[in-house]
Parts: structure tokens; C-alpha cells; sequence
């Protein structure tokens, strides 16, 4: 039989997805599962978007420009302009995904063998997009304690050498939540002018902070044009993941034509996605103010809720809605699939992600989960009822 590829085989499962067959398990056996593990909301999409789709006419089914649609990147530059990023439809080049996005910087940018320098926990999929472009991860521990805020410039600089050749940050952060500061992202710009690195940034998230905090992108700070590369996304802004529709932004011209060398390779991003996209800009401010406020409650919720389980700890996130808890396990990987496997309460259980799959350092986040509030508040309440519960029954407790 022919063999599978090294890279095949290097390649990571997704650590997040890793537990479906024991929640599968549970919900066939007759139990309710809340899905606290993976951040698919359940906010209803925009209409205007939906409408859009519904409202389709057209006589054949085309290939789109590689770069995107001439009138969704004119569109998406009037929604960045708004956020005061300078760009125009040029420098937007329109992806399946963020995760496209992603691939296809790292490609572009990155020679195999190269390092990317980036604060841990992170999202575990960039294990998946470093391996496909051959690059390694050198992550920097940040920690539960300071509410996993950007570790010292002296850290970084102690992993910078001669193959460094980025750094990425995901702001607010998935998994943590954490929202860097307007100092935290000058001091980053200094690092990667000194060292002459790329800064990716993934803005998945940019619209979810919390308490009026203000959301700080590397395109709002001077002198660190060419170094810049964000990824953007529909999925989570317009609770839209099955759209498939993200974007790449650059200001360097360099980096924008070889990633559309990429993106010619694939053809194009879906027309569909791109029509609801365009439609999607123009969906009315109280609706992300309404999904706010949603966000805002549901973290409140759960943040209170676990702390005040024995043992249990979380800082409050300042964005996205996701949250990192440390829990008095022995580990979090068993205990998440003992919650599948072994316990109910009234029936019901409760399916989290382990954190270990979002640190690269081997045994680190152990006792921590990462617990996603995409679920209404009374379903939220009843999670962390079941949590508290199975904490209490877990065999492997540290308290
Ligand atoms: C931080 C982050 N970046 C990128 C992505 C990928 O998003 P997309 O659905 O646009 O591929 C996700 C999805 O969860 C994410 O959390």
C-alpha cells in the first residue's frame, strides 16, 4: 500500500473536535450536552445577510476575481476606513476563511524552517497552518494568573534569533479573552521594527470587547506599514462560520502579489459568500450593540459561575467569548471525557475543551479548560450547575 506523506502524518488533529465521538456517545445514550467546547454562536446571522442569499438571481454560477469581487473589497475598505485603518479595496484580498487568510501569509511570507514567535495559549488551528507551510511555533507562555495578558518584550526576545521571522497575535484572544492595550501593541511594534519581523494579526474577534474597552490593531500604529498582515473573517462578526468568507490585509505590496499567487492557485472564494459579505456591511449598528450586550451577560454569567465553584479560577475576559479556567483537576483531558463518558446530572453533561491543545509547551494547561458562552443564559446556567457537580464526583480532584 502506498505510504502517507510526513507532513500528513505530522499533521495535528484538531484538539477542539478531538471529543465529538464521546459527546456523540452521550447524546445517542439519551443525555443533553452543552457544547461550551467550540465557538460556533448561536446568535442568529444578520438579516440583511440572510436576505441577501435568499435574494440571489443569477444565470450562472461563476468564478469569482482570485482577489475577491471588485465591489465586496470596495465595500469591505469603506467598513476598515471606518475603523480608521487607511487601506484601500487594493490592499484587501478576499479568502475562504480566516483560515485561508492564515495559510496563505504563512506561505507567502515564511520559508520552511522559519519561526513564528507566538504568545500561548493560542488558537490551536495555527499548530495545523504552521505545519502545512513547514514553519515552526516557538510559543511564549503567558499566564492565567495576569489574566494571560502579553508576556515582557524581554521574553520574546529571548527566543528571537536568526530564523525568527514573525510574530502573530490574536487580539481579543481566542482562547483566552484577553484584549491587548493600545502599549501592549506599540510595544510589539518596536520588537518587529528592531528585529524586522512580520506581526500577524488575527482580528476574528475585533468586534466582541467588553466594558468600553477599545480595540487596538497594528493598522492603527504609524511606521509599521510593510510589516503588517491582518486576518479577518465573517464567521464570528456576523455569527456567519458556514459562509466560509474571511479576508487578508497588507499595506506591503510585496506580500499582497504573492499571496495572490496563492490565491490564483485556488481559483476563487465563494461568489455566494461574497454577495451576503457585501450585503453584510451595511447590517445596522444595533445589532452588534444587541449582540454586545448578549456577550456581556453571558460572560458575567459564566465568569461568576466558575469562580465561585471551590476551586475553581478565571480571570474576566476583556473580549471575544471565550474563556480559559483553571480547574482543581489532575487532568483536563480526562476530565473532559470523564464529563462525556461517566457523569450526568438530570441527564444532561457538559462538553469543554481541553486547554492543553492550545499550548505548544508540553504539559502546560493541564488543569485548564477553555469554555466557550456561545449558549443562552438558562443553558449557560444549567452548564455550569452540571460543572460544579461533576467537579464534586470527579475521581481525579486536586481539592
Ligand atoms: C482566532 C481565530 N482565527 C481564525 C479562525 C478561523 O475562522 P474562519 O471560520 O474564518 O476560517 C478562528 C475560528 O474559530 C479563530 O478563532
Amino acid at each position: 500500500m502506498p505510504k502517507i506523506a510526513k507532513k500528513g502524518i505530522d499533521m495535528p488533529a484538531s484538539p477542539i473536535r478531538k471529543l465529538t465521538p464521546y459527546a456523540d456517545k452521550a447524546k445517542k445514550d439519551g443525555k443533553t450536552v452543552f457544547h461550551l467546547n467550540i465557538g460556533q454562536p448561536d446568535i442568529p446571522t444578520p438579516e440583511i445577510m440572510l436576505d441577501a442569499v435568499k435574494h440571489i438571481d443569477f444565470k450562472v454560477w461563476a468564478y469569482t476575481p482570485s482577489e475577491g469581487t471588485a465591489s465586496y473589497r470596495e465595500k469591505l475598505s469603506t467598513y476598515y476606513n471606518k475603523l480608521g485603518y487607511g487601506v484601500d479595496a487594493s490592499q484587501i484580498m478576499v479568502t475562504n476563511g480566516g483560515s485561508e487568510a492564515i495559510t496563505i501569509a504563512f506561505l507567502a511570507c515564511l520559508n520552511p524552517g522559519d519561526e513564528i514567535i507566538i504568545p500561548e495559549p493560542f488558537y490551536a488551528n495555527y499548530n495545523g497552518f504552521a505545519c502545512m507551510a513547514d514553519v515552526t511555533i516557538r510559543p511564549i507562555l503567558s499566564t492565567i494568573e495576569n489574566g494571560f495578558a502579553l508576556p515582557s518584550i524581554a521574553e520574546f526576545e529571548k527566543l528571537i534569533d536568526s530564523k525568527t521571522k514573525a510574530i502573530a497575535i490574536c487580539s481579543p484572544n481566542n482562547p483566552t479573552g484577553y484584549l491587548y492595550s493600545k502599549e501592549e501593541m506599540e510595544s510589539l511594534k518596536a520588537l518587529c521594527l528592531k528585529h524586522d519581523l512580520y506581526l500577524f494579526s488575527d482580528e476574528a474577534y475585533r468586534e466582541f470587547c467588553y466594558d468600553g474597552n477599545e480595540f487596538v490593531s497594528p493598522m492603527h500604529l504609524d511606521g509599521i506599514e510593510e510589516h503588517v498582515v491582518v486576518f479577518d473573517t465573517v464567521s464570528k462578526r456576523y455569527s456567519a462560520c458556514g459562509a466560509r468568507l474571511g479576508c487578508l490585509i497588507t499595506k506591503n505590496k510585496e506580500v499582497l502579489q504573492t499571496s495572490l499567487k496563492f490565491a490564483q492557485a485556488r481559483l476563487s472564494a465563494p461568489s455566494v459568500a461574497q454577495i451576503a459579505g457585501e450585503a453584510a456591511i451595511d447590517t445596522p449598528q444595533s445589532y452588534f450593540d444587541t449582540v454586545l450586550e448578549e456577550y456581556t451577560i453571558r460572560r458575567n454569567i459564566l465568569v461568576e459561575g466558575l469562580n465561585a465553584i471551590p476551586g475553581v479560577f478565571c480571570s474576566t475576559p476583556g473580549g471575544a467569548f471565550y474563556v480559559v479556567a483553571k480547574l482543581p483537576i489532575d487532568d483536563a483531558d480526562r476530565f473532559c471525557q470523564w464529563m462525556l463518558e461517566s457523569f450526568s446530572k438530570d441527564e444532561k453533561t457538559v462538553m469543554m475543551a481541553p486547554a492543553t491543545g492550545f499550548y505548544s509547551t508540553p504539559g502546560a494547561g493541564k488543569n485548564e479548560v477553555r469554555l466557550a458562552y456561545v449558549l443562552n443564559q438558562e443553558d449557560l446556567r444549567q452548564a455550569l450547575d452540571c460543572l460544579a457537580d461533576g467537579l464534586a464526583q470527579y475521581p481525579g480532584k486536586t481539592v
